[in-house]
């Protein structure tokens, strides 16, 4: 039952649902980056790796699906503000960080996806096809290999510096960063308002 006399509850976290899909989002990744690695370990033009491939693409896919979701439960949700306040050059930097993260994560789909078209071929699903973005070519195949490659071996960085600002975070500014995007041992409700006030986020909600 919601109760709207009470006093309102500091926020400290993101939502359940963007913590949870920005965890499934990182295992999509491992997947999607561990599939075309290591699919030197069968010989070119077997089943399984064009398995692989095939998997590569498809969780890529998913991860493309799964950016819509997050950034619709970040319009709907507000973003918990750090404590204690970090300089306004850091959370400046850390606001672009993330931005790049997101355009990563539309774009190296979307390339993988314009790639398999130009190459003319089928861009499986989930057991589904999906349509083709171009006219097959040869050469507009070449090019997007080469920057899918590139913007896929940069994305080892960003990931690298995101993860590595959470921890110095955590373990060197000693602030709540880290816990913002982990599990909350007493979550704030699925549903709920929250609103901004001079000290920083509150949600009205009904936590029974
Ligand atoms: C977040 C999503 C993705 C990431 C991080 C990613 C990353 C990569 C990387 C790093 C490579 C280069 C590997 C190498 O040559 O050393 C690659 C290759 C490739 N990717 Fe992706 N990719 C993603 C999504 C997709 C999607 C959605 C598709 C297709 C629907 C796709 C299709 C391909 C293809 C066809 C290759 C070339 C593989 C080959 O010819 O051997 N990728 N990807
Ligand atoms: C490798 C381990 C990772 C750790 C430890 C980590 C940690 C975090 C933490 C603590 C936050 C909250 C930051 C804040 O409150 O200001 C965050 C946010 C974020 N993370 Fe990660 N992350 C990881 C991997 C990833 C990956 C693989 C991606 C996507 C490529 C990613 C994308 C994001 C984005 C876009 C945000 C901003 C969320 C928003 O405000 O909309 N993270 N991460």
């Amino acid at each position: 039952m919601s109760n709207r006399s009470a006093p309102p509850t500091p926020v400290t976290t993101y939502h359940p649902l963007s913590i949870g899909a920005h965890w499934l989002t990182l295992a999509l990744l491992v997947a999607v980056y561990a599939l075309i690695e290591l699919r030197g370990i069968y010989p070119k033009g077997s089943g399984a790796r064009e398995l692989m491939k095939t998997w590569h693409g498809m969780l890529g896919l998913a991860v493309f699906g799964l950016v819509f979701v997050r950034l619709a439960l970040r319009a709907i949700y507000p973003t918990p503000a750090i404590t204690p306040p970090p300089p306004a050059w850091q959370h400046r930097l850390a606001e672009a960080m993330h931005w790049t993260l997101y355009a990563f994560l539309l774009v190296m789909p979307l390339l993988g996806w314009m790639l398999l078209s130009a190459k003319g071929k089928p861009i499986p699903l989930f057991g589904l096809e999906l349509p083709a973005l171009m006219a097959p070519d040869r050469g507009t195949a070449k090019t997007l290999e080469a920057i899918h490659e590139v913007i896929g071996n940069l994305g080892y960085a960003l990931i690298g510096l995101h993860a590595a600002a959470a921890l110095w975070h955590h373990y060197v500014s000693r602030d709540d960063t880290l816990h913002h995007m982990w599990p909350a041992a007493h979550p704030r409700p699925l549903l709920g308002i929250a609103t901004q006030h001079e000290h920083g986020l509150e949600w009205k909600g009904d936590r029974s």
